[in-house]
């Protein structure tokens, strides 16, 4: 089953200059290709289409905050089931809750600095794809 999965490097990953060493665990994984990649800012409004789903919830406020305190890395992955591939290759959301092997688990630190987020279902990866490479069919 080919999929295609947005995945964001966050600002702490950018900072701790960690996006080569989470590139590269994407690129050993047979069979995903990376199909469009791009360091940026993201706005307001961005981050808002993003995660207007939590809004209200109380982490809403610090989660936006955060992501927008620099630069992330914006990334397409392509490849055969890549959208469980890359959460379970990033490790759940709370770093100490995650296996080491997994990118969170080796180098996540707190729950708000968790380093990468991936798609969590095929009608999230086509809505996020849509916010962030809305020139990709
Ligand atoms: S939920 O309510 O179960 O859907 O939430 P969850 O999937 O665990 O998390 C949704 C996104 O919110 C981030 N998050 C937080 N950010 C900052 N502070 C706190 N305390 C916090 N808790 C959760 C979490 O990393 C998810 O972000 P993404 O970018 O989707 O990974």
């Amino acid at each position: 089953m080919t999929q295609r999965t947005l995945v964001l490097l966050k600002p702490d990953a950018v900072r701790r200059a960690l996006i080569g060493e989470i590139i590269g665990r994407i690129e050993r994984k047979a069979g995903w290709t990376i199909t469009a990649l791009e360091l940026r800012e993201l706005d307001q409004e961005t981050l808002e289409q993003h995660y207007g789903e939590h809004k209200g919830k109380p982490f809403y406020e610090p989660l936006v905050a955060f992501m927008s305190s620099g630069p992330v890395v914006a990334m397409v992955v392509e490849g055969e089931r890549v959208i469980e591939g890359v959460r379970r290759l990033a490790g759940p959301t709370d770093p100490i809750a995650a296996a080491p092997g997994s990118i969170r688990g080796d180098y996540g630190t707190i729950v708000r600095e968790n380093l990468i987020h991936a798609s969590d279902s095929e009608e999230s990866a086509i809505r996020e794809l849509k916010i962030f490479f809305p020139g990709i069919g």
